[in-house]
């Protein structure tokens, strides 16, 4: 197994004039390929945190971080841009980088049909529900074709329907594909059903409290629906209930 991306004792500290806030403490897990590791806490503990740690647009204060592979990040906001229509929204990573070619852009428009966005290539943001903006974002992300993926909160704009079916897709794609992914979320259920791996955050400043390996008798036929039914489910999510709700008595 390679490892994309490894925290080895990492602590997060912010200076501001009010003072010094510790983040996090001490935080290490490995990501290896082929592999979604799920982050679930509590709000503000940390969790953006992480992700901006891991793509380098903060620096940690003490520990070790490790890359291998290009990053994807899909930002909590979905910071699309006001005055781009969704398609030049998706298309500006490959703008930027510089890789805009024929290939790329009739990628960009086979994840758009697939995403239902056909009709709205030409719309603006404001034009747009959340769970269409966040499905840009999405896109936006994958049309760079990263070996692994950030995703902060990708379904919380979506209705619970839309949400199962974007995270079955999602889950595809990325176990087709080969990559990787570290996704955040205040969802229980959501971490087990698309995780290998779920990380359990503590309050701020956040240490891990458990890493649980999910593993479910499904073999191949493996999606985040069919965990659902699954007879595992029940007792990983009471487990990491539990986890979550011991914070009082630490
Ligand atoms: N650039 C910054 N400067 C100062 N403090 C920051 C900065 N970024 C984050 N923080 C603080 O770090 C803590 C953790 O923030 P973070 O956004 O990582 O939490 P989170 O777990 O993602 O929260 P949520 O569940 O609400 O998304 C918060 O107290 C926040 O105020
Ligand atoms: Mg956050």
């Amino acid at each position: 197994m390679k490892s994309l991306l490894t925290f080895n004792n990492v602590s997060k500290s912010f200076f501001t004039e009010t003072g010094k806030t510790d983040v996090l403490s001490k935080i290490s897990f490995t990501l290896h390929d082929d592999e979604i590791i799920a982050v679930i806490g509590p709000s503000g503990c940390g969790k953006s945190t992480i992700l901006n740690l891991a793509s380098a647009l903060e620096n940690q204060t003490s520990g070790e971080i490790k890359k291998d592979g290009k990053i994807g990040y899909m930002f909590q906001r979905d910071n699309l841009f006001m005055w781009r229509n969704v398609l030049d929204n998706i298309k500006l990573g490959l703008e930027i980088s510089k890789t805009l070619n024929k290939e790329n852009l009739d990628y960009i428009h086979s994840l758009i049909n697939k995403y239902g966005l056909q009709d709205f290539a030409k719309y603006y943001p404001n034009e747009l529900s959340g769970g269409m903006r966040q499905r840009v974002a999405l896109i936006r992300t994958l049309a760079l074709k990263p070996d692994v993926l950030l995703l902060d909160e990708p379904f919380s704009a979506l209705d619970y329907q839309t949400r199962l079916f974007v995270l079955d897709d999602v889950y595809k794609i990325i176990k087709s594909e080969g990559k990787s992914a570290i996704i955040v979320t205040h969802d229980i259920s959501e971490a087990i059903s698309v995780a290998d791996r779920v990380i359990v955050l503590s309050n701020r400043p956040c240490k891990i409290k458990k890493i649980l390996d999910i593993k479910f008798d499904l073999e191949n036929k493996r999606t985040p629906t069919a965990t659902r039914n699954a007879k595992e489910f029940q007792q990983y999510f009471d487990l990491i209930y539990k986890e979550l709700n011991a914070y009082e008595t630490d």
